[in-house]
């Protein structure tokens, strides 16, 4: 069984793919420094998978760590999650965000080179789109300045791949492009947990209509859509988590110093209000909202076109808006 070093495996898309992992034959190995996630959801997972899992609780950057773990287990690929997300954080603090997300990349990248692992997938965003011309977009469709230190530090990740994949250092990566994810895991075991107040749409709505918050406020509803207000490409968590199954099935197919990227989206636009619309539909409650300001740096619109991983990782979501958004609820009711 192939050894996966999931870094940010204990956060909301790398629990979830820890799942999926486990389910394709491999054996995921978590470092996380629950820094933005908790040590209960290990349990979780070993619940959900009926295994024990390998966990170290550190950061990925510590190098000494890394060889620590090298020196227990064969690894044969690693999955990065580990970063810092929050955008308006990045703002105010833009070196704690250049630190630490190249910081970790670059440690990781060292050591995959000494230690001969091969290969990686690395969680990029669409953020590195800005706001694009022509929708949906596609892989080819230009980058854009980034509106943020965090959207800069993925679009500097993706160019430092690009580089060392180049300069032949042997290895394999792939970089995925996630648009908006959302949902849970169906069994209600695992889901996001963010910290204070939730920045991301879902989280917010999901604590309205759980009376943790008092009213959701909708960023602008003037906006040229078609109810005015933003327009996302919300992606189930478990169906993002499997194209990282997908991907590094195909890395190992391929031969030394190999780089693609792929969108994970479900090539569907959907709006801010018909977020909420379909919410309170699926799951028979009312969210109190008020329409509210525009949001600095919001994108109006943006979804995926998915021709390029449905047709060279045969991935397909398989899981609705509605499935995304009553695997959320679930979730929250169990907070
Ligand atoms: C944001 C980042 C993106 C990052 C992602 C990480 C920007 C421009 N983009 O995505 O780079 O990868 O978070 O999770 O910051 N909304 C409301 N009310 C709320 C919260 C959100 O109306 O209380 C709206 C927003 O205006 C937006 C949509 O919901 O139109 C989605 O917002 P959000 O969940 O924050 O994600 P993004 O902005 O798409």
């Amino acid at each position: 069984m192939k050894n996966i070093l999931i870094t940010g495996g204990a956060g909301y898309i790398g629990s979830h793919t820890a799942v999926q992992l486990i389910e394709a034959g491999f054996n995921p190995i978590i470092i996380d420094d629950l820094s933005n996630s908790e040590e209960k959801v290990l349990d979780r997972l070993e619940e959900i998978t009926g295994r024990k899992l390998t966990f170290y609780k550190g950061d990925c950057i510590d190098r000494a760590l890394l060889d620590k773990i090298s020196s227990e287990h064969q690894l044969a690929g690693v999955i990065h999650f580990a970063a810092f997300k929050a955008v308006g954080e990045s703002t105010l603090q833009p070196l704690k965000y250049y630190q630490n997300n190249l910081g970790s990349l670059l440690t990781i990248l060292d050591f995959m080179k000494e230690k001969e692992i091969k290969d990686l997938v690395f969680s990029s965003s669409c953020t590195v789109y800005g706001q694009p011309d022509i929708l949906p977009v596609t892989e080819a469709t230009p980058r854009q300045d980034a509106e943020s230190p965090y959207g800069n530090t993925k679009k500097i990740c993706e160019d430092i791949l690009v580089d060392l994949v180049k300069s032949q250092a042997g290895i394999r990566v792939i970089s995925l492009r996630y648009f908006n994810p959302v949902g849970a895991h169906p069994s209600g075991k695992i889901g996001e947990l963010p910290i204070g107040t939730p920045a991301n749409l879902v989280p917010f709505v999901t604590q309205t209509a759980a009376g943790i918050r008092e009213k959701l406020t909708v960023f602008g509803d003037d906006y040229d859509t078609i109810d005015g207000s933003c327009v996302r490409d919300f992606i189930h968590v478990m169906d993002l988590a499997d194209a990282h199954v997908k991907a590094l099935a195909y890395l190992g197919e391929q031969q030394d110093d190999f780089y693609d990227v792929f969108n994970v989206g479900t090539g569907n636009g959907n709006t801010v209000l018909e977020v909420i619309t379909t919410f309170e539909k699926v799951n028979e409650v009312k969210v109190n909202y008020v329409i509210g300001a525009r949001r600095a740096g919001d994108i109006v619109k943006i979804w995926a076109d998915t021709a390029k991983i449905n047709s060279v990782l045969n991935w397909y979501p398989s899981y609705s808006l509605e499935d995304s958004l009553r695997d959320s609820w679930n979730w929250q009711k169990t907070l």
